[in-house]
């Protein structure tokens, strides 16, 4: 009986070989190389954490697509889509035919039509299934396996998808883990199954661009390690991604700034390393951001303006991770950071931005940032000085400040309201008492928007800024608190992010990360956000293994959580006991 069945099911995988299935496609198809392809997407934006979500669409932080954002994304200026998808959770039945839920594939399908029906240049991947049941470094992982499963769903995927237009290209895999040469050679491996399985699907397939990946799509490694699949007739570009100084972009060790020539220079020599390395092949960024979250905002303006502008020298399309909790609001359909957004999407067109100044000195333990102007609020509110003028530096790139409006747009007098000298636009006194009375709470106030002759136009939040606070000073860690997260009220009376949090031991030593004390002083005992500590509108959160740091040492230890904008005073102190 169990012979039979099995001779039954060889028979069948025999009869449901791929070649005789592949599919034929009514309609023309636009062939175009995969440079031009990329040239058209560019800049491109990841619908992140949607249906990539793990089991499924809406998991994350994100509700199901809607047709609506594709709009709101094409209006902004993007080009590209790309669509991660995560299959996991979606197979219905398992070796050797690993059939996909139909529902699912159909769901993918009609996501692709909402891109593509707009014109965006798509890109659809296998996605988390990279750590997953794919993930090649994995103890006792059988590469049979893997490869029979990577196969069966690229030629499903590719079936459902044949006669899409050439507006949707392929990705192999995301971030696909490797560290040794046999992984490498794998992740080479699956590349040339993938290949081979889009082009058994038939259809306009054969035609279609497919952006192969490197080791954890990592530039480096995939400089170092990419070998093209040898029978490759598809036009096709290599994609990584691009998250550097991870200091900065993920909020560790206190790097609140970018921007200095040193910062500038090692980005540039990391895309232009891939550059060097695939001369003449078409590239794309297909994953970079910093995060509105975990950057201070004349820093990410600064470093989004030079990731495109560097991109586009070596001759690299871009796509932005957005995860949704971070840069646009799907639910009210705006970007969180309009400025950024703009400044990506001007950038892309050629066109020289202007950018607020910053501090980019690390040893500076007061730290400007000119995408704000601060007025200091009186401690008395009986007779308090009217408030003095304000002054916002830009770093023009040859730009001229063309006009500045008011919060509800209204263009605002030069001369009265503010005054243009060299790159310092000054806001007036009583411009500023317009905003700012005694009565004004405590945090930001306003918007204003700095117009120039080309580029992005900058907005400048005017700040009434007091002491911020924490509900609380101190309390008692133990083991049996260690693994819990313990959230602090917080009231920002500044804007409302954490810049760092320093934790120190009573001898000075830092609790985590000692090696810190060799960066730069507002870097030094500075903690990692996400690791050691977390923020949001109400609380600040001194996490699990910071308060289990804490039991292990032993020892009292201070945490200092810093506010914007980083200066002595701007602080609030909470000690954990032991
Ligand atoms: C396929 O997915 C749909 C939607 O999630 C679900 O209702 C259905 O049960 C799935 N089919 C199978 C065979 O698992
Ligand atoms: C690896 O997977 C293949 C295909 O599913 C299977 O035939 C083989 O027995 C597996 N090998 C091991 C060691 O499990
Ligand atoms: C590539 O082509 C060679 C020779 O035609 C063939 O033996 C091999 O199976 C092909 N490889 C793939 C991955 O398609
Ligand atoms: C190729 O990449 C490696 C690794 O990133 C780098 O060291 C090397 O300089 C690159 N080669 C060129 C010609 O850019
Ligand atoms: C711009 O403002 C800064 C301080 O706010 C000042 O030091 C500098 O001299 C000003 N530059 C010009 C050209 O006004
Ligand atoms: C300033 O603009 C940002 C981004 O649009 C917005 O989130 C914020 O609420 C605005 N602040 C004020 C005080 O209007
Ligand atoms: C900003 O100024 C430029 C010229 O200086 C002008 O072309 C553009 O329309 C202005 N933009 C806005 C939003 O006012
Ligand atoms: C902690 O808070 C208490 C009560 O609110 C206050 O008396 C004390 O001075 C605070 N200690 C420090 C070190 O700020
Ligand atoms: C916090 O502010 C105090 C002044 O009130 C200053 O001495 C200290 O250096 C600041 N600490 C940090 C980590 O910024």
């Amino acid at each position: 009986m169990v012979a039979t069945l099995l001779a039954l099911l060889a028979v069948s995988a025999v009869q449901a070989s791929p070649v005789a299935r592949a599919n034929t496609c009514s309609g023309g198809f636009t062939k175009v190389s995969a440079q031009d392809w990329l040239n058209k997407a560019n800049p491109g934006w990841n619908l992140g954490n949607t249906l990539d979500a793990i089991p499924t669409e809406g998991s994350w932080n994100n509700p199901p697509v809607v047709a609506n954002t594709f709009s709101q994304i094409q209006s902004a200026g993007f080009k590209g889509m790309r669509l991660p998808i995560t299959w996991t959770d979606h197979f219905v039945s398992g070796s050797p035919s690993w059939t996909v839920n139909a529902t699912w594939l159909q769901r993918v399908s009609d996501v692709v039509d909402q891109s593509i029906s707009r014109g965006f240049h798509t890109i659809v991947n296998v996605h988390h299934d990279a750590t997953d049941w794919a993930d090649v470094t994995a103890s006792g992982a059988n590469y049979t396996a893997i490869e029979e499963k990577f196969y069966s769903l690229w030629y499903q995927i590719a079936t459902k998808l044949a006669c899409k237009s050439s507006l949707l290209a392929f990705e192999p895999i995301n971030e696909p883990p490797a560290s040794t040469q046999a992984h490498y050679d794998e992740i080479n491996k699956l590349n040339a199954i993938f290949v081979k399985a889009v082009n058994d699907a038939g259809g306009f397939n054969p035609n279609r661009v497919l952006t192969l990946v490197g080791p954890s799509e990592d530039g480096s490694l995939t400089s170092q390690f990419f070998k093209k699949p040898s029978n490759i007739t598809n036009p096709w570009a290599i994609q990584y991604h691009y998250y550097s100084p991870y200091d900065f972009i993920f909020g560790a060790w206190g790097k609140t700034i970018w921007g200095s020539d040193a910062d500038k220079q090692a980005l540039e020599a990391d895309i232009a390393a891939v550059r060097g390395n695939f001369t003449g092949i078409p590239l794309v960024i297909g994953e970079w951001s910093a995060a509105g979250t975990t950057t201070e905002t004349a820093a990410r303006w600064k470093y989004s303006d030079s990731l495109i502008r560097t991109a586009a020298k070596y001759n690299t399309a871009t796509f932005w991770w957005d995860n949704g909790a971070t840069d646009f609001d799907r639910s009210v359909g705006k970007f969180r950071d309009p400025v950024v957004k703009d400044i990506i999407v001007q950038a892309a067109q050629g066109k020289t931005n202007s950018l607020a100044d910053s501090t980019e000195d690390g040893n500076s333990l007061t730290q400007v940032s000119d995408a704000f102007i601060y007025h200091t609020a009186a401690t008395t509110t009986t007779s308090p000085p009217p408030p003095s003028d304000l002054t916002a530096t830009y770093i023009l790139n040859g730009n001229t400040v063309s006009s500045v409006r008011s919060p509800t747009g209204q263009t605002l007098n030069k001369g009265p309201d503010y005054t243009v000298s060299g790159n310092n636009v000054t806001f007036k006194g009583p411009l500023v008492g317009r905003y700012i009375t005694p009565k004004t709470a405590l945090g930001p106030v306003a918007n204003f928007t700095v117009n120039f002759s080309q580029g992005a136009a900058l907005q400048v939040t005017l700040v009434n800024l007091g002491k911020s606070g924490l509900a609380s000073n101190t309390s008692v860690a133990t083991t049996a608190t260690s693994g819990t997260d313990l959230r602090i009220p917080v009231t920002y009376n500044t804007i409302h992010q954490v810049a760092a949090v320093k934790a120190t031991l009573p001898d000075g030593t830092c609790l985590v990360d000692t090696w810190t004390v060799y960066l730069p002083a507002i870097q030094q005992c500075r903690t990692t956000y996400g690791s050691q500590w977390d923020f949001d509108g109400a609380s600040v959160t001194i996490k699990a293994s910071a308060v289990a740091a804490v039991v292990a040492a032993g020892q009292t230890t201070t945490f200092v959580v810093e506010f914007y904008p980083r200066m002595p005073g701007n602080n609030a102190t909470y000690t954990l006991t032991v």
